[in-house]
Formats: structure tokens, sequence, C-alpha cells
């Protein structure tokens, strides 16, 4: 077992596991465009989990099933245990591209969640407070719409609209890929720190191999589309992770692991099929709340 690995926080809520997900949408000629075959993804409560894969290959439309936005043609996407069969306040989404209502305030978009479901004012404005500081989000700028507000602080809005209800899993979808090389470092070790605080189960869909590898207990690869898994490959790196671990060979090693998956000819060597297998260690709830 790899250090990794043993300080890989698990918890018992929150655990994802998809078994031989079949997805077509049907296009506007009538034809059916079949966009996952067969994925299988087992995810404990408090993992990360990064999702690479080509353009197309079914990445978003795959958080789309486990969001219960979509549901799939075969199989199931279950979470604690039990089928996701719709929208989920247990799961929180946050879309490629920030879809927060333009007329309301950052802060009356953060807060929609908690009006929707009933919460009085005085409630949704004490949650306010704490998921602006959850999510590092300067009080000033809550007044704003989004319009007047620059991507990064797009994206801190709809991070803290996503966790709104305190979601067991956390669903990203490139969710900085907008920003500038070393803001978006910046908004990668806030999401490990956040989820060192707030312990949701994350999947995370990026096309950085290094923010995957920053970022993540796992890197699952896509085939191009019809997604399916060609491979899961544990990122063998001590949390808390700084920038200064993505020197180390082991991340090369990782890198090149992914490339030679994702079909990069100059990666060197054969993908050894299906990656290295992650092996999850069950602890006790309470020993991941100190
Ligand atoms: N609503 C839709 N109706 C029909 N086809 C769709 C719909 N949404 C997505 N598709 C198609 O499904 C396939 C997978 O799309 P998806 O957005 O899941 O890919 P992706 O892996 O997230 O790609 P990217 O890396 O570009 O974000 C694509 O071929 C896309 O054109
Ligand atoms: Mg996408």
């Amino acid at each position: 077992m790899t250090v990794a690995v043993a300080q890989a926080r698990t918890r018992a809520l929150g655990a994802v596991r998809l078994r031989g997900l079949d997805f077509a949408f049907s296009t506007r000629s009538g034809a059916r465009l079949p966009v996952l075959d067969g994925v299988d993804l087992e995810i404990g409560g408090g993992g990360i989990v990064a999702l690479i894969g080509p353009n197309g290959c079914g990445k978003s439309t795959l958080l789309r099933v486990i969001a219960g936005l979509l549901a799939p043609a075969a199989g199931e996407a279950m979470l604690d245990g039990t089928p996701i069969a719709g929208p989920d306040p247990r799961i929180g989404l946050v879309f490629q591209e920030p879809r927060l209502l333009p007329w309301r305030s950052a802060a009356d978009n953060i807060t929609y969640p908690l009006e929707l479901a009933g919460w009085p004012t005085a409630r949704r404005v004490e949650r306010l407070a704490a998921l602006a500081g959850l999510v590092g989000l300067d009080p000033a700028v809550t007044a704003s719409r989004p319009s007047e507000l620059s991507g990064g602080t797009r994206q801190r809005v709809a991070l803290a609209r996503a966790l709104a209800m305190e979601p067991q899993v956390l669903l990203l979808d490139e969710p900085f890929s907008a920003l500038d090389a070393l803001t978006r470092e910046r908004f990668d070790l806030e999401l490990l720190r956040l989820w060192e605080r707030a312990a949701t189960t994350i999947v995370m869909v990026t096309h950085s191999i290094p923010e995957a590898i920053l970022v993540a207990d796992r890197v699952v690869v896509l085939s191009p589309r019809p997604g399916r898994v060609v491979a899961d490959i544990a990122v063998d790196l001590p949390r808390p992770r700084t920038i200064a671990d993505l020197d180390q060979a082991m991340v090369s090693r990782t890198s090149r692991e992914i490339r030679a998956h994702l079909g990069d000819p100059d990666a060197g060597g054969e993908a050894e099929p299906g990656g290295r297998v992650h092996q999850p260690i069950e602890r006790p709830p309470a020993e991941f709340a100190s």
C-alpha cells in the first residue's frame, strides 16, 4: 500500500457507484448518438477522482448522469447504495460554463438553492457568510451581478452555490479552465483546502494532466466517444499537497501513463491495460472528522 492511499481520507457518506452505464442522445435527425459505453466506477466517500478524456467523449454527460439530470439507457448510478433517480440535494454540480442567473446578485445566486428549499432569510444570510468564507469570496462583491464579476469570481460564486446545501458529492466540470495558469493552481490548492474542511467526495473533469495529478487520488481516463473507462490510475502523492509536489519523478511517470492511455504516441511505451488499480482503505468516520 502506498503512502498516498494510506493517507487518503474515506468516510461513510458520499460513496458513488456507477455500474455498466450506457447513455445515448437522440439527435435532431432522429439518429442515436452513443455517448457512454458500460462505464463502471466506484468512488469511496470523501474520495477525489479526476476524469480526463478527449473532447466530446462524454465527460460532461457522465457528470449530468451522476447529478441525476440525465437518466442512463442501461446500468445504474448509485449514491450511498441507493439509485440516483433525479436531482438530489446531496449532489452539487458546477457546470462547464458557470450557469449563474444574470439578473440576480452573486449573493442571491449563492442562496438560490436555499430559497428553493424554503430557508428563512436570516438562516440564508448566515449560510451565505459561511459559504463566502469557504470559497474565499470577497464579501464586497456579493452585491454585484455575474456580468460585473471576473471569470475567477464567477467560478467562486458557482462553487459556493453548489456547496450551499452541503452536498455529499461535488461534481466539477472543468471548473478552472478559463483561469490563467497561476490563478488556476491557486484555485486547485484552495479546492483541496476546502475539501479538507467540507469533506465532500469530488469528481472533477479536467483536460489538464498536472491539475488532475495535483488534486486527485485517482485519474480515470475515458476513451473517445462513446466514453468508457480505459484506465484508473492511482496518484501516489501524500496529502496535503503543494505545487512543489508536481516536481517529483513520480509525477512525470504518472503523467506519461495518463498520456499513453489518452493515445499520445510520444508518451513512450505501451499503456498498461487498465492502469494501476486503486485500493481504497476503510476508516471509521470519526477519524475523518479529526
Ligand atoms: N443535448 C445534446 N444532444 C445531442 N448530443 C449531445 C448533447 N449534449 C452533448 N451531446 C453530444 O454528446 C457527446 C458528448 O458530449 P459531452 O459534452 O459529454 O462531451 P465532453 O467529454 O464533456 O466534451 P468536452 O471535453 O468538449 O467538454 C458529444 O458528441 C456532444 O456533441
Ligand atoms: Mg464537457
